[in-house]
């Protein structure tokens, strides 16, 4: 069975609802999947997995501190070639999505998914439902 494992962070909550949507789109399409904080997340996590996916808000038009704490993780485990996607909310910028989508390519030489997902503030049904779709396109380009 292919792995995902989503690792993000959150302040008021609204990258949470894109996490566990996107937890959703993958299980349906038959993904086992971990979820996790990112403060509590470590290079352990990163290593028996097919696709990582990472999730920040963006603050001061950067990545959430626990994200970028996150990233000096990565480079200590091999994952090149392994299946990347970014994702987050954003109030007006929206930086973090491409700050991880550069660093999984750069750094780890990852198979990312182009363009990361956005979503303006909390996610409405429809952004739930865009969430759960970027689920199921990560759960494709594992196979
Ligand atoms: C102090 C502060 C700084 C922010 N800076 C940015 C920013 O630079 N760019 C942006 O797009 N949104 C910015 N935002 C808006 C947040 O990204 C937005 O509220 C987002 O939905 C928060 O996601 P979260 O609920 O997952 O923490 C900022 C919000 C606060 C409170």
């Amino acid at each position: 069975m292919a792995k995902a494992i989503i690792i993000y962070e959150t302040r008021s909550g609204n990258t949470e609802m894109m996490a566990k949507a996107i937890e959703t789109g993958l299980k349906e399409s038959g993904v086992e999947v971990g979820l996790k904080k990112g403060a509590r997340a470590n290079a352990d996590d990163l290593k028996d997995v097919d696709a990582i996916v990472l999730g920040s808000p963006t603050y001061v038009r950067s990545l959430i501190a626990a994200m970028k704490t996150l990233l000096f993780e990565m480079d200590k485990v091999d994952l090149k070639g392994k299946v990347g996607a970014a994702f987050g909310s954003y109030g007006w910028s929206g930086e973090s999505i491409a700050i991880l989508t550069e660093t999984m390519k750069n750094l780890a030489g990852m198979n990312v998914i182009e363009p990361g997902l956005r979503i303006n503030r909390r996610p409405t049904e429809k952004g739930l439902e865009e969430c759960r779709e970027f689920g199921k396109k990560i759960a494709e380009r594992i196979k």
